[in-house]
């Protein structure tokens, strides 16, 4: 089983964008299991237009057991956990101290270990920056995709993540990093991507691929679509990505 959270620096990246559509693209051929890790800003009940009666929140509170908070068959071969969109249950999540979460961190191991033969993905989306809930990521997965807009400011903002988290726990876990450039401009950006990807790439970080800024893609987001079919450029950016991400 692969667990891959998809993270960023900043806020309004496209995580949850990318977290969704890998999930239902790798749902094609495996059972893929996606998390919202989310509390603060929970979006994947409005996406799969969902309203469940357990939440990952029921979990964390230790109120339910893990499988019971398993969405099933929100599409084919895909189920989701979903955070609860409610105020209160969100906010004594993120209120929570450093031994709460090592305590949900042993919880999560064990739970997803027993379902290591019934996945063979567990994708993970996750709040900007940096918060405890990243540290039990980091230590969950194997995999983190880090998504950035192609800008300075997010450039360097992200080098600043890799070295305050990333570059001490990645030695020690295992942990396969990847870059993804998103809402690339439609002019020619190779050669500053190019030149991103190698200031990275000196860390340790694999570069995975960009996905373009396409008004087609903000309009349909904006109509409600978040999940893109097979021929969508979406969706297409986000095959080479994954091709690159899964082959190792
Ligand atoms: N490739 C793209 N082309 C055009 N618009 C995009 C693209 N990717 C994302 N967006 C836009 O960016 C917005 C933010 O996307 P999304 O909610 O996935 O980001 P996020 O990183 O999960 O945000 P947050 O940090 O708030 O959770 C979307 O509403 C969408 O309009
Ligand atoms: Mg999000």
């Amino acid at each position: 089983m692969e667990k891959i959270f998809v993270h960023s620096y900043k806020g309004g990246t496209g995580k949850t964008t990318v977290a969704v559509n890998l999930a239902s693209i790798l749902a094609h051929k495996q059972k893929v299991l996606l998390i919202e890790n989310d509390f603060s800003m929970p979006s994947l009940f409005n996406i799969f237009r969902s309203e469940p009666e357990i939440y990952f929140n029921d979990y964390l509170n230790e109120n339910v057991e893990f499988n019971e908070t398993i969405m099933s068959d929100i599409g084919p071969n895909l189920d989701v956990i979903f955070a609860n969109k409610n105020f209160n249950p969100m906010e004594k999540i993120m209120g929570s101290d450093q031994e709460w979460f090592l305590d949900l961190l042993g919880r999560m191991l064990k739970d997803l270990k027993a379902l290591e033969k019934v996945y063979k993905y567990v994708i993970f989306d996750s709040p900007p920056g940096w918060h405890m809930n990243l540290v039990n990521l980091i230590t969950l997965s194997n995999k983190a995709i880090l998504i950035l807009r192609p800008n300075s400011y997010e450039v360097n903002g992200t080098m600043r993540l890799l070295e305050i988290l990333y570059k001490r726990a990645k030695p020690r876990l295992g942990l396969d990093v990847y870059l993804v450039f998103n809402q690339v401009p439609e002019v020619d950006m190779v050669k500053d991507l190019e030149q991103w990807a190698d200031d990275f790439h000196k860390d340790g970080i694999k570069y995975a691929g960009h996905i373009s800024c396409s008004c087609t893609t903000s309009y349909e987001m904006a109509h409600g679509t978040t999940i893109f079919n097979s021929d969508h450029i979406f969706t297409q950016s986000l095959q080479k990505i994954i091709s690159v991400v899964t082959s190792s």
